[in-house]
């Protein structure tokens, strides 16, 4: 036994503790909140796994469009599939935060195809508050599909524009130049209120300082509410990942390269309108992204869809991946599940340093002790310390405030976090997966 350990002392003289309940009624609040009985509010996603092209770097879960027979079939699924789901649980007085219909590319549904997913929803939900979120990308929307979408609740449209130079974008396989980019923003400016981000992709195969600057500049001046910087990943199903297998002649920018593009894009966005609201996503006037917010706070988000991705409680799932599995799923009235993970509470603590307190532009301390009864500065003052010192963080404790290096990197900063937290829960028996 170590010297820190204390013996067990029995006592066993007296049956003084007989615990029937926990905790003790002298922690309890007086409190008269009929919130007890309001069901919480749910999240849904939608996947349309449909494009015009498969771009050499995407590894989302898409097919190349044959006929509109594929998505008039899909359509028919989707709906009997939320049909199917609202048999497994009573869901129409759950109010919905956010719908995220995302993809593939969204925006290749007709206008009465994407009409008749919104009436399914409103017959099994209450949408009627929630933001609603259409993914696009430039150049597959006309102005009678706009307004069939604002008509049936959207209220952001999230569009692909990747890189404003045509040669990267030719090399990446997309079907849209730079003109279309400008002509599909000048179309979603004609409708007030509608929320509009676009999202860039950093490192991509040909990117150069210069190139990757002139994106940069040209998307601030495109005045969207928001910009998403996705950090290009070559995952082993993107065409780009085979090419390099093959050495084919593809150029990508090194690793060193790629922080270089994000370190001058951070500078030329600090002296712009935009605001940091993710350590990716940088907003006008303090927007916030409903749905992001409340899926990586981990509320619930009901998904539909082939290869969709959900979370009820405390168990994230994933449907099917394939096609025709989803469908004679479907047609059988079964759910096309298929796979799971509980999420134990220290993977929900994991996840949330991860998430939220790694990348969120503020995430108060107070709600991570309110959620989890602790407060992580105390719990890993060495971890706190450590990224304080290196210039990761900057002085604070009411919550981590990142610097411009915390910024790009952080990852890593929940990375020390998770793995400090670890240490002291101190057994690696229980693994953590992240
Ligand atoms: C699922 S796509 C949908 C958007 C739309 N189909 C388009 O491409 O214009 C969402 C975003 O994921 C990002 N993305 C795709 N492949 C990626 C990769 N390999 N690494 C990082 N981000 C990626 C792209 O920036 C893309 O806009
Ligand atoms: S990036 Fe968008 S358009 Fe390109 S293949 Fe992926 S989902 Fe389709």
């Amino acid at each position: 036994m170590s010297k820190k350990e204390t013996a067990i002392q029995p006592n066993i003289e007296t049956r003084e503790e007989f615990y029937t309940n926990y905790p003790s009624f002298k922690y309890w609040n007086v409190n008269k909140s009929s919130d007890l009985f309001s069901p919480e509010p749910i999240n849904i996603y939608i996947h349309i796994p449909f494009c015009v092209q498969i771009c050499n770097f995407c590894y989302y879960k898409t097919e190349k469009i044959k006929s509109q027979y594929d998505i008039e079939n899909y359509v028919e699924s989707l709906c009997k599939e939320i049909a199917l789901v609202a048999s497994k649980r009573e869901y129409s007085k759950t109010p919905v935060d956010s719908i995220y219909i995302g993809g593939g590319t969204p925006t290749l549904l007709k206008p009465k195809q994407f009409t008749r997913i919104v009436d399914v929803l409103k017959k099994y939900h209450d949408i009627s508050s929630a933001e609603f979120t259409l993914e696009s990308a430039a150049g597959t929307f006309n102005k009678e599909k706009v307004e069939c979408y604002v008509k049936n609740g959207v209220t952001r449209m999230s569009m692909g524009v990747q890189s404003f130079d045509d040669e990267i974008l030719r090399m990446s396989n997309r079907k849209h130049v730079q003109k279309l980019v400008f002509n599909s923003l000048e179309l979603l400016r004609g409708y007030e209120g509608l929320v509009v981000n676009i999202d860039i992709l950093s490192g991509l195969v040909g990117d150069t300082h210069e190139s990757f600057s002139h994106t940069v500049r040209e998307a601030i001046n495109s005045n969207v509410d928001a910009i998403t910087f996705y950090k290009f990943k070559t995952y082993a199903n993107t065409a780009f990942y085979q090419k390099s297998l093959r050495n084919d002649d593809i150029e990508l920018p090194s690793a060193e390269q790629e922080i270089e593009f994000m370190e001058s894009a951070l500078d030329i966005l600090q002296s712009s309108d935009y605001s940091m609201w993710t350590t990716f996503a940088f907003t006008k006037n303090n927007y916030k992204h409903t749905y992001i917010e409340k899926t990586w706070r981990g509320k619930d988000c009901v998904s539909y869809g082939v290869s969709a991705f959900g979370k009820i409680g405390n168990v994230s799932y994933q449907n099917t991946n394939n096609l025709l599995h989803y469908k004679a799923s479907i047609e059988e009235g079964t759910l096309p599940l298929y796979r799971q993970y509980k999420l134990s509470l220290k993977d929900e603590i994991v996840k949330e340093l991860l998430l939220c307190v790694a990348r969120l532009n503020s995430y108060k301390k107070a709600e991570f002790v309110e959620k989890f009864g602790f407060d992580y500065f105390e719990f890993l003052p060495k971890e706190i310390d450590f990224l304080y010192t290196n210039g990761f963080i900057k002085e604070g404790t009411d919550e981590l405030r990142l610097t411009n290096k915390g910024i790009l990197f952080a990852d890593y900063i929940g990375k020390v976090l998770v793995d400090g937290f670890k240490a002291k829960i101190g057994d690696d028996q229980y693994q953590l997966i992240y």
